[in-house]
């Protein structure tokens, strides 16, 4: 490991993944609260977003009015990612902070693999690419049925992406569990379907040692 990586590891990277109304923003202050309590210091950021670049694509990629193919949808994603990583992400990391991320890189191969079709391989091509090589060191993946994600936000207007069917989600589900099973020491499933308390107390519950393990 050089000098560069091993400061960059100081601090924690934790994302939060899983379909639409599986709970995931809502578990953010939550787990910030934990942390700085613990006295850590906490940075909450969200994909697509969270770098300067990433928050402007964010308004294009989430706009319903907005056809993307596949391939103009994933070059969006990465060029925000890219930003996001080295400007906001890797520094904060770098100051050994807990970065606290709503949706990262599982959430790619969720959608625009398992829901659009897109080959697993181009994308961690892309990735590469786009020098995106360092996995979180933990991953809550929130999961819930697409009919139970799609009845907690029906109130909320739909955004172009929420416009897609029921199998569309149940594709996206089964990419985010075959992560999970591919790398079960860094994706941790947690029972979305669960009563919110509960969802925040098993989060709490596993975040703990995991937090204790990785300062000390
Ligand atoms: N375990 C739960 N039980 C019942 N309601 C919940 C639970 N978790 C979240 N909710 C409610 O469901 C709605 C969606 O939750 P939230 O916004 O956290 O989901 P999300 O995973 O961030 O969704 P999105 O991907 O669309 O941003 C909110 O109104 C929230 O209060
Ligand atoms: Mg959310």
């Amino acid at each position: 490991m050089t000098v560069q990586e091993s400061t960059i590891r100081r601090g924690m990277f934790i994302t939060l993944e899983g379909i639409e109304g599986a709970g995931k923003s809502s578990a953010i202050p939550i787990l910030a609260a934990f942390c700085e309590a613990q006295g850590y210091a906490v940075e909450r950021t969200r994909e697509p977003g969270g770098g300067p670049l990433g928050e402007a694509l964010r308004g294009i990629f989430l706009n319903p009015e907005l056809t993307l193919d596949a391939e103009a949808e994933l070059l969006l994603l990465y060029a925000g990612r890219r930003d996001h990583w080295l400007n906001r992400i890797q520094p904060a990391l770098a100051e050994g902070k807990i970065v606290l991320c709503d949706r990262y890189e599982d959430s790619t191969y969720a959608y625009q693999s398992g829901g659009r079709g897109f080959p697993q391989g181009r994308i961690a091509e892309l990735a590469r690419w786009a020098g995106i090589t360092q996995a979180p060191d933990l991953t809550f993946w929130f999961d819930v049925s697409p009919e139970l994600g799609a009845a907690r936000i029906r109130a909320r207007k739909a955004d172009r992406l929420e416009q897609e069917q029921m199998a569309f989600f149940t594709r996206v589900r089964s990419v985010f569990a075959q992560r999970q099973a591919a790398e079960p020491g860094r994706i941790l499933r947690i029972d979305a379907a669960a009563s919110i308390d509960q969802v925040h107390a098993t989060l709490l519950a596993d975040l703990a040692p995991r937090l204790k393990q990785h300062f000390s």
